[in-house]
């Protein structure tokens, strides 16, 4: 008999018809009659619930059957006679596709922690947090191509080996196939890359952004969505060595179309998940209450997850310059009463997130958007502004989160940016492509750098950004 997904049988008002399901066993319980299995394949937050009786399946089939089996249902689709569901599955015959011992399925029926499951990062998605959060970010990478298909974006693969460094932090994996153990030397005695694979020394991408540009100077309209990697030794909740980004880049548009851009992406989005994952988002809204119940009073978030997602949808995001945030967060409360880890008392600084959580949760009560951040912490392809102190830059801050969108208006004067590349001192044989889009046909053009798993983090609520992509990287972890 042909299989029905599990979210198909649930959501079903048809009853008496006979149907099969196939999934993994959540729990069992069972008496001297029947066993109540509860099933799921993936396809929704509700398990099906199986009733076997013991008398028509078998105590011998029903003992195979624990947590963690994989089992396939022939029976009856009714009406439900307990309260927890509306309908349940009669079974008129269970094949067991796959055992799973309870003494060593890993996976037992009682609540993991989230530090325990990233250990069974193989077998998590088989739990209700897990499952959920994969089909959140299904939704979210759909909607993401749609809000671009839908306003006539086109969509570009940039290259993940690269000979550039795009945020010329040196932040970044090498890709190199010489041998470590004997590579060929110069004569100044450093690794000759011109042996290697690409003739250069390449490396891993930090961005598409670099790649974009050029597309955007033709096209108008791009944005890529790809995976990027960073070599920081940031071992934060927020941090991965391995994240996927979206990047649109418009030309002929400036700062306040960029902003325009990301604060409509982010509501769309938002929206997005509150219509199409209701609910997962309801399930991970409970969650998220349960784990804060237990957390001192102080700790415990204000909202409540679907509060949270509606807090970002409410307003217009505000809209400040940096100069103006320092200023903020200088005269606040918080920094004259030393709170803050890094004391804000100078122009020039960089921010951390507990300042930008300040500004959004504390002080606005909004998401944030600041611009016109100093040069010197900002990276070479940013438009600069005429005061030689300041770029175009802007990021766009979260409640929980901090930092979710980086981004700029570009750089689009030759001389100027080829100043800038010499003032970092960047390598230019690395990037005279780059440039030279700057000495034919420039236009002004900006663009910005969403971080999926920020995101994902946001719309979740989960706290560690290791629990919303499937196998995260970071420092000393690489496994899966
Ligand atoms: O601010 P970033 O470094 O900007 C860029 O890479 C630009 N080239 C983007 C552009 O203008 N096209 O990174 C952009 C976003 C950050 O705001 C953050 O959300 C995310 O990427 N991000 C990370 N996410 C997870 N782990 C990391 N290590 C991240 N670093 C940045
Ligand atoms: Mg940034």
């Amino acid at each position: 008999m042909k299989r029905t997904d599990i979210v198909d049988l649930v959501g079903s008002d048809k009853t008496n018809v006979k149907v099969n399901a196939k999934g993994w066993v959540r729990t069992k319980r069972q008496s001297k009659n029947v066993a109540f299995i509860a099933l799921n394949d993936g396809s929704t937050i509700r398990n099906l619930q199986v009733v076997a009786d013991v008398a028509v399946i078998g105590v011998d089939v029903l003992a195979k059957i624990n947590t963690g089996a994989s089992v396939s249902v022939d029976g009856i689709l009714v009406e439900s006679a307990g309260s927890g569901q509306a309908n349940e599955l009669r079974a008129e015959n269970i094949e067991v596709l796959g055992v799973a011992d309870p003494d060593t399925y890993p996976l037992q029926a009682k609540r993991h922690s989230l530090e325990f499951l990233r250990e069974k990062a193989h077998l998590r998605f088989r739990t209700a947090t897990f499952s959920a959060i994969t089909r959140i970010r299904h939704a979210m990478i759909f909607g993401v191509h749609k809000f671009f298909n839908d306003r006539g974006f086109y969509n570009i693969h940039t290259p993940i080996i690269t000979g550039s460094d795009a945020e010329g932090a040196g932040e970044m994996f090498r890709v190199s196939v010489l041998d470590p153990k004997t590579p060929p030397l110069d004569e100044q005695g450093n690794v000759d890359y011109s042996f290697d694979f690409f003739g250069k020394e390449t490396n891993l991408t930090v961005s598409g952004q670099l790649e974009a540009e050029l597309a955007a100077l033709a096209m108008t309209k791009v944005y890529t969505f790809g995976p990027t990697f960073r070599a920081e030794n940031s071992n934060t909740s927020r941090h991965l060595a391995e994240f996927w980004m979206i990047e649109p880049e418009v030309a002929f548009a400036d700062i306040h179309d960029n902003m325009d851009l990301a604060e409509n992406m982010l509501k769309f989005l938002v929206r997005y998940v509150l219509d199409n994952c209701r609910e997962d988002i309801e399930f991970l809204d409970k969650r998220l209450k349960d784990e804060e119940m237990h957390k001192k009073a102080q700790d415990r978030s204000p909202m409540n997850l679907i509060e949270r997602l509606e807090f970002v949808l409410a307003e217009k995001f505000e809209r400040i310059t940096y100069t103006e945030a320092i200023e903020v967060l200088r005269n606040s409360n918080y920094n004259k009463k030393k709170k803050f880890i890094y004391p804000i008392e100078d122009w020039g600084a960089d921010l951390q997130s507990e300042h930008e959580r300040y500004l959004v949760e504390k002080h606005y009560n909004k998401p944030v958007i600041i611009t016109d951040y100093p040069k010197d912490i900002k990276a070479f392809y940013m438009k600069q502004n005429d005061d030689g102190k300041t770029v175009r830059a802007m990021d766009v801050l979260f409640p929980q989160i901090g930092e979710i969108i980086g981004g700029s208006q570009r750089e689009e004067e030759y001389d100027k940016l080829l100043m800038r590349i010499e003032e970092m001192k960047i390598p230019i044989e690395s990037m005279w492509w780059f440039i030279e889009t700057r000495q034919f046909g420039t236009v002004p053009h900006s663009g910005f750098g969403l971080g999926f798993e920020r995101l994902m983090l946001f719309v979740t609520g989960m706290g560690n950004i290791r629990d919303v992509i499937p196998f995260p990287r970071t420092p000393q972890n690489a496994e899966f």
